[in-house]
This record gives C-alpha cells, sequence and structure tokens, in this order.
C-alpha cells in the first residue's frame, strides 16, 4: 500500500483549482446552451473518439482539469443534441438552464429519496402535488417521480393488475387469478407497456392490441367486442390502456369514452399520457384531453414537453391504498419511528410506492424550473410547438413533392418526399436515404415512422427553441435532398 502523508479521501486535492475548474465548467455549460443553434444538429461520433471510450478503467488519479479536458475533446461535440433548435427526433425535451443548475446542486447535497426525515421528500411530495393539481386527480391520490414514461407505466400497471387480479397477487402470484389476466390498448400504445405487461407475468398475449382507427385512436366498437370475447372464453380483462398523445402521430384516445367504458366494465382506466398529458397547460390542445382526469392512474414525462432534463417521468394513482399496496414492504431496518423524531420518523417513504428503494433528487430540477418559469410559460412553448406542427404542416401541402402520411397530432408531423411514378420499396428506400443524408447534413434531426407501409419522416417538435423559420429551413433540405437523390439512380 502506497504510504501518504496526507489524509486521503475523493474531496479535492487542491480545492482552489477545483473551484476554478467548477467557474470554467458552468461557463462551458452555459455557453453550450447558449450557442445550441450554431452546431451542427447531429454529428456522427468519429472512430477514434469511440475507441477511446473503450479503453479499461485507470487504476491512478488524473488532474481534475485533464479529465475535463477529455470531456471536452471526446464527449462535448458528440451529443445527441437535443439543445439544437432543430432537434426533432423520437420525442424528447430539449433542457432547461436551470434544470442543468439543479442538477448540479442535486448531487451536491446527494440526498437518498426512499425515504427519510429530510428537506427532499417533501419537495417531491410538492412537485408530485403539482403535477396531480394540473392533471385535475383528487388530493386523496398518490404518486412518484420515476426515471421516465416507462417506469411510470410499468408502476401504474402493476397497482392496476394487483388491484383487479381478483386474488391476492403479491402472495400468490398471477397464477392464482381466475383466468389469464388481459389488458387492452390500440396497435398504437407505447411499447414500454408491452414491455411492463410482459414483466408483470401476463404474457405478450395478456396485452390485448387492438387494431387502431384511421385516425390512429383506439377503435371503441373492437375494444368492446375483444373484452366481450376475452370473458367469454375465461380470461379476466382489467385494464384499458388510452394513450394521451401517440408515439408515432400524437394521436389522443377519446378518454371520456374510455372512462365510461371502464366504469361500465368495472375495468382500471389508466392513460399514458408520457407525450401528451402535460399539454392541458396548452390552451390550444387541453380541450382535447378531457376526461383525463377520470382515469385511476396516469403516467407522464416531465422530460419530454416540459423540458426538464432526463430523467424525469412522474406517475399519479387515484386510489393511494392501492397504489401503496402494491409496493409497500417494510424490513426491519427499514422500520419508521411514527412519533419518535429522528432520522426515520415521518410516513413519507417513497419507496413504498414504487419498486426503487435508492431513488435520486429528480424533484428538484422540477421543482426549481417550475418555479423560474411558471407553469402558463410551459403551456405556451407547448402551443407554440402546436402552431408550429400546422404551420410545417400547410409549407408540406403547398409542395407538390412533399405529402403528409398522417394527420397532425399534438406536435408530431409525419410527410415524406415523393416525386412521384415511384413503387412503395422505391419510395421508402429514398425516403430513408433522405433522412440519413438530412441528419448527416447536420441541418435538421427529425426521425422516421412507417405508417400503414408507409415509411416517412417524422418531426416530432417538442422544442422550446425551434423558431417557424427553423421549418422553412427544413422544407427546403428536404426537397433539395429528395431531389437530388431523385435524379441519382441507385447503384
Ligand atoms: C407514449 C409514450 N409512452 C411511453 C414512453 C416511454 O417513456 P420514457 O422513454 O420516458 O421511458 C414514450 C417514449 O417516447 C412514449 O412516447
Amino acid at each position: 500500500m502506497e504510504h501518504r502523508d496526507t489524509f486521503e479521501t475523493l474531496d479535492p486535492e487542491d480545492w482552489e483549482h477545483m473551484r476554478r475548474l467548477a467557474h470554467r465548467v458552468v461557463d462551458d455549460a452555459l455557453d453550450y446552451i447558449h450557442d445550441a443553434r450554431e452546431r451542427p444538429a447531429w454529428r456522427p461520433v468519429p472512430a477514434d473518439v469511440a475507441g477511446r471510450l473503450e479503453q479499461a478503467a485507470p487504476h491512478g488519479p488524473s488532474n481534475p482539469a485533464d479529465v475535463y479536458e477529455e470531456f471536452k475533446r471526446d464527449i462535448l461535440p458528440y451529443p445527441m443534441n437535443t439543445t439544437h433548435p432543430r432537434f426533432w427526433a423520437w420525442y424528447m425535451g430539449s433542457g432547461t438552464v436551470m434544470g442543468a443548475l439543479s442538477e448540479l446542486l442535486a448531487a451536491t447535497l446527494n440526498p437518498n429519496l426512499g425515504g427519510g426525515n429530510h428537506v427532499a421528500p417533501l419537495v417531491e411530495k410538492q412537485v408530485i402535488g403539482w403535477v396531480r393539481d394540473m392533471v385535475g386527480f383528487p388530493a386523496s391520490s398518490s404518486g412518484l417521480l420515476t426515471s421516465g414514461g416507462s417506469m411510470a407505466n410499468f408502476t401504474a400497471l402493476t397497482v392496476a393488475r394487483n388491484a383487479n387480479a381478483g386474488c391476492d397477487v403479491r402472495r400468490m402470484g398471477v397464477g392464482a387469478a381466475p383466468g389469464p389476466l388481459t389488458a387492452y390498448a390500440s396497435t398504437e400504445v407505447h411499447s414500454c407497456n408491452q414491455k411492463a405487461i410482459e414483466t408483470l407475468g401476463l404474457g405478450s398475449g395478456g396485452l390485448r392490441l387492438i387494431p387502431a382507427s384511421d385516425d390512429f385512436t383506439l377503435d371503441l366498437a373492437a375494444l368492446r367486442r375483444q373484452v366481450d370475447a376475452d370473458r367469454a372464453a375465461g380470461c379476466v380483462p382489467f385494464c384499458v390502456i388510452a394513450t394521451a398523445g401517440t408515439i408515432n402521430t400524437g394521436a389522443i384516445d377519446d378518454m371520456n369514452a374510455i372512462a365510461d367504458f371502464c366504469s361500465s366494465e368495472g375495468l382500471w382506466f389508466h392513460v399514458d399520457g408520457a407525450i401528451g398529458a402535460v399539454a392541458i397547460l396548452a390552451e390550444n390542445v387541453r380541450d382535447q384531453l378531457a376526461g383525463m382526469e377520470r382515469a385511476d392512474s396516469i403516467a407522464l414525462d416531465l422530460h419530454k414537453w416540459m423540458h426538464i432534463p432526463f430523467e424525469a417521468g412522474c406517475v399519479i394513482v387515484r386510489d393511494s391504498a392501492a397504489h401503496r399496496d402494491a409496493f409497500a414492504l417494510v424490513p426491519e431496518y427499514l422500520q419508521r419511528e411514527a412519533d419518535g423524531g429522528g432520522m426515520a420518523s415521518g410516513s413519507l417513504w417513497f419507496s413504498d410506492y414504487g419498486l426503487q428503494l435508492t431513488r435520486q433528487f429528480r424533484a428538484l430540477k422540477v421543482w426549481m424550473s417550475v418555479k423560474e418559469h411558471g407553469l402558463d410559460r410551459f403551456g405556451r412553448m407547448m402551443a407554440r410547438n402546436v402552431e408550429q406542427a400546422a404551420y410545417l404542416g400547410r409549407l408540406v401541402e403547398a409542395e407538390e413533392q412533399l405529402e403528409l402520411t398522417a394527420p397532425i397530432g399534438l406536435d408530431i408531423v409525419c410527410f415524406r418526399f415523393n416525386p412521384g411514378g415511384l413503387d412503395t420499396g422505391s419510395l421508402n428506400r429514398l425516403n430513408q436515404d433522405l433522412l440519413v443524408a438530412l441528419q448527416e447534413s447536420g441541418v435538421a434531426a427529425p426521425s422516421y415512422t412507417t405508417l400503414k407501409g408507409a415509411y416517412c419522416l417524422r418531426v416530432a417538435i417538442s422544442n422550446h427553441r425551434s423558431r417557424f423559420e427553423d421549418f422553412d429551413v427544413l422544407v427546403k433540405e428536404v426537397l433539395g435532398i429528395g431531389r437530388d437523390l431523385a435524379r441519382t439512380p441507385p447503384l
């Protein structure tokens, strides 16, 4: 063992040096966000950088400033680039400066949000209360901040399964249910729900995918037929998952109709609102979400359209006792002193409401961002994205060689370049090549989907930095690349 004269810890050896470095880090971070528009919307990771990122862990220390230089050389230039005003891929958020600063502060305090008597759980409780009020759930509901929509859906579906299984699932397992447990959603439901149902032991067939209507929403008549058929076959329908903003096209299921159906059939009404639930804040979306407040549970993402830095999801459950019953397990080393004071007192243990014991202080970035901006500004950002989607739709419709491939839902626009005279396969390949060329140009970063066999570009805006002009740039670039590709015969 190396002999040391000083007491070794993981704190800086030279605090002044670290302080100067920290100031540089903060300055660079602010520049990075401020100058987002100056960088390409995407650039691939070069091979030499990827190679260095495969090296084994060092056994000895490095100067912190050198580590930071390595970060600047190998990591900073090649992000996913969600901060860019023309980043419109998958469905992301674009982050906030306050969110970034609060991540630093959360890590500085480094609390564990499993439970205990300290201030951080009170912050999470307050944030959950804000979300609960926002989506119109009663004060008696419970909630949990999660890593994202996937865990929020998983948490809610666990509660739904346990509440409606017709047996004590925690003690006896799903095999003790009076029949196979079945949940229902449209074919447009996000795949994380399928994963959740499989993980809950119900098998992939435990999620009945009901063909979506032409507008990509859940077809209620088909839902009713499937539930009737399943009951007749001895299954135990337990839940309908409605989507508030589908990943493909932003479609919003008819919440009131599904709420009526669930209450008449005794089914749990769950809403996957990962994309669209927060748009209750946007005056040009709010009405489309009517009935969402009647759900038994709702999963939503704050790291998508609310732009809180990843990860930040939330689940709200109307029946807080059912929620707690699904997860609470209190071994002796986690016993609470109800009134005795001390660090273990208090009944606010978030580990009783989800799978995780140790949990990060993700509530802080939500708390600070919401306090900084106020909910109304978030709503205005979303409303503008919806207007921008309509604007892009008009640009597409005005061009003979562009066509919309789905109705525009929320802020998601699906379209393709179609020069005419190509069969489906060639047209799909042309649009695939176009998308890759567009992304590699660094001008804009949409993603893609395939709708009823048609491969298309998918612009999921969800970006508080996008300006209307950015969509003019996109259309010009798509037409330019598309025409070049259409002129170039395939190899
Ligand atoms: C409708 C919907 N549900 C759930 C998810 C999963 O959420 P997360 O990626 O935050 O886990 C997504 C992700 O895009 C989504 O669009």
